[in-house]
């Protein structure tokens, strides 16, 4: 690792956790490295004073909220999330009020302000587990991602599954006839698609292609143990920089050659070492708010 940032890291006790969409040259200096289920875990287990969340602002306030004990900082706060502005609290609290037995399952890609108002945290490794666990007679409304939503309720049948109307600008573009045509050009590609893409259940449901649906460590995983063969991959383009370091004998087609999340590239090398430098930008949850997202989000962690 460069001198400057490994000097940084020692003199502040730090660890850089990166996710899988980071710029090249930030995955290469992470010590962990993953989907946003890993980084849950490896926030709570980090041994270190200061945690640099090399993501978007909703992993760093989860990180936060299991370490109230430590120094978290993200390097640049703007990097937001288009499904985290698709809904606030209030929009949960009017559900609630309407629905009384009624449990909330919030994916992980939301405001610290909508995880405390939800039951159960989840993320795109864990979701479909968390909503088969719940007893089937009381309704669930699942928030904000309506495609992960949509795959939810594919693979669990539930009926009484409403579902929230955000999307991901980024994989909203991976739809049916993109997922298609590529897997077409591509005939033997295996087909691995985030459940965040808009044609996911389109594809499983009309059952003409094989797809795996897989977070984006799945995806790692799978390439790894396959170790060769080629691979279409329709997740942000970040992650093939990751398989293509781990599984070099892999070919890899991206489903877009354009997948690229603006807020996740906010995140560069200078911005950490600054963050490191100044101690910047420190990320705060007020606590009753805290309390209340850890214990939707310690929920989940239950169901890895
Ligand atoms: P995972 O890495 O958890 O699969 O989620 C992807 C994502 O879109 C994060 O913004
Ligand atoms: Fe949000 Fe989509 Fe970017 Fe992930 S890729 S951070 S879901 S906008």
């Amino acid at each position: 690792m460069e001198t400057e940032l490994a000097k940084l890291k020692a003199e502040r006790n730090a660890v850089i956790l990166a996710h899988n969409y980071m710029p090249k040259e930030v995955q290469e200096v992470a010590d962990y490295l993953g989907d946003s289920l890993d980084l849950a875990l490896a926030a709570a287990n980090a041994d270190a004073k200061v945690l640099v969340f090399a993501g978007v602002y909703f992993m760093a306030e989860t990180a936060a909220v299991l370490n109230p004990d430590k120094l978290v900082l993200i390097p640049d706060p703007s990097a937001g999330c288009t499904l985290v502005d698709s809904i606030t609290a209030e929009d949960v609290l009017k559900w609630r009020a309407r629905n009384p037995n009624g449990v909330v399952v919030t994916y992980i890609n939301s405001s610290i302000e909508v995880k405390a108002v939800s039951d159960y945290v989840c993320t795109s490794a864990n979701c479909h587990k968390i909503v088969e666990a719940i007893p089937r007679d009381r309704p669930v409304l699942f928030v904000p991602d309506r495609n992960l939503g949509a795959y939810i309720k594919y693979v669990t049948g539930r009926e009484n599954l409403e579902i929230w109307s955000g999307t991901c600008y980024v994989h909203e573009r991976m739809t049916r006839d993109v997922l298609y045509s590529v897997a077409e050009r591509e005939a033997d590609a295996e087909l691995l698609v985030h459940p965040e893409a808009s044609g996911t259940v389109d594809l499983l449901r009309e059952g003409r292609l094989r797809v795996r649906v897989l977070s984006t460590q799945g995806m790692v995983k799978h390439v790894k143990e396959r170790g060769r063969g080629a691979f279409i991959i329709a997740t942000e383009l970040g992650l093939l920089d990751r398989i293509r370091r781990e599984a070099p004998e892999a070919r890899l087609i991206p489903a877009l050659e354009d997948a690229v999340c603006m807020y996740m590239k906010l995140i560069t090398l200078d911005k950490i070492k600054r963050s490191l430098r100044e101690l910047v930008y420190r990320v705060q949850v007020p606590e009753d708010v805290a309390k209340r997202a850890r214990a939707a989000i310690e929920r989940m962690l239950e169901f890895r």
